[in-house]
């Protein structure tokens, strides 16, 4: 339930921010409902993940919503800025894939690896929003790491966290860094 009111919040806010002529990124494809809202909002999506079977499972769900304005790239995110520069946002849903192997999941390593080299590029009106979940052992490292790293962007960045603060010790939670 918690989790579902998290997507809807990072749903609710790319329909705000997103127009029909912006190229965007879902950085952690995953089953694809990211990339598919993506789609369905901007002219172009890029996708990227590590693992063959979430580029099946995402190109299935995009082929059966009838979108054809992406490219799925089966490659870490952390080399996002070596395929595209020019877009508007990047959505990252952290973790690992839904009912697959959950050792194949996103680390503290490699996100703070990307989110230094993006936060590095990002230009004005561009933003990246971060779904984070501290409930298991590497998400709780992460999502710290995360954090800890956020909170010291200088001021040039507007970073934003949104967290249900009622309903567990180690919620899900969502930040946003926008320049500007
Ligand atoms: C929580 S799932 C994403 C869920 C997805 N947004 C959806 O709507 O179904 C996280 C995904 O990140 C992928 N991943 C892990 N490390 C990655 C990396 N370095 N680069 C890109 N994707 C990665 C995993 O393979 C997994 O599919």
């Amino acid at each position: 339930m918690r989790k579902k009111h998290i997507q809807e919040f990072v749903q609710s806010y790319l329909k705000e921010n997103i127009n029909k002529d912006d190229i965007t990124i879902d950085a952690t494809i995953g089953n694809g409902h990211d990339t598919a809202i993506l789609a369905e909002l901007s002219k172009f999506v890029y996708g990227f993940d590590i693992q063959e079977l979430a580029l099946v499972n995402t190109t299935n769900l995009l082929k059966e919503k009838g979108l054809s304005n992406y490219e799925l790239i089966n490659d870490s995110h952390e080399n996002i800025l070596n395929y595209i520069k020019d877009f508007k946002c990047i959505v990252f849903n952290l973790g690992y894939l839904p009912n697959s192997d959950k050792k194949i999941t996103t680390t503290k390593k490699t996100t703070l690896k990307t989110l230094k080299s993006l936060t590095s590029y990002l230009k004005q009106n561009q933003f990246i929003i971060i779904t984070c979940y501290p409930g298991h052992q590497e998400g709780k490292m992460e999502a710290d790491a995360v954090l800890d790293f956020v909170g010291k962007l200088n001021s040039s960045f507007s970073v934003s966290k949104y967290e249900l603060i009622n309903k567990d010790n180690k919620p899900p939670f969502v930040v946003i860094i926008e320049k500007g």
